[in-house]
């Protein structure tokens, strides 16, 4: 796994640090409320089990699988949810933890189909954020690293399914996916 990675990003110990000032952020607004941690799998997964330990009031977690249908390029599409939650958002406060924010598409589909069930509020924390590639409309609350547009792995991330359990964020070799 190591020789498919150009350039290590964030370490786990920079990873660390940014969690817990992220935890820390969420804290200050959510403290007594209660709120539910919607983790986007597969992705997220990680950040979300890190996140959720550094936050040392009540919330709950629960799990969405989604993608959007239509063309990468068109900034609308149709929500597919192919892991639906359990959990009745109806009067919660929703925090969407993402693994990364890159054209928005997903996240912009997925926010109006959570406050249309009747949630509260709905904030989104994302571990990194690509600004340049955003097509969406679409901001998030909470963000981990801007970072450039370069393929990432790591982390929970993933090329083809493979590099989720690197332990650090790191940038793919060209060679990898342009074979
Ligand atoms: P979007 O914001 O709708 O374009 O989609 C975001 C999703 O695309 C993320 O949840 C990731 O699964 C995937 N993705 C985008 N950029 C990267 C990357 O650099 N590495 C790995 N996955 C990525
Ligand atoms: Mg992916």
């Amino acid at each position: 796994m190591k020789n498919d990675v150009e350039k290590i990003l964030f370490t786990k110990e920079e990873i660390s640090e940014k969690v817990k000032y992220l935890a820390n952020q969420i804290k200050c607004a959510y403290e007594g409320k209660n709120p539910l941690i919607l983790c986007i799998l597969k992705g997220s997964l990680i950040f979300t089990a890190d996140l959720v330990r550094e936050l040392d009031f009540p919330c709950t977690i629960d799990f969405m699988q989604v993608s959007s249908y239509g063309s990468g390029s068109e900034t609308t599409g149709k929500l597919k949810i192919k892991k639906d939650m359990d959990s009745d958002v109806n009067g919660r406060d929703v925090i969407i933890v993402e693994d990364i924010l890159d054209s928005g598409v997903t996240l912009s589909n997925l926010l109006p189909e959570i406050k249309r069930r009747g949630a509260k509020s709905v904030a989104v924390c994302v571990f990194l954020n690509k600004p340049e590639r955003r097509i969406a409309e679409i901001n998030a609350d909470y963000i981990g690293y801007d970072i450039e547009n370069e393929f990432v792995i790591g982390y929970g991330l993933d090329y083809d399914e493979k590099y989720r359990n690197l332990p650090y964020v790191g940038v793919l070799k060209r060679s990898v996916y342009e074979k």
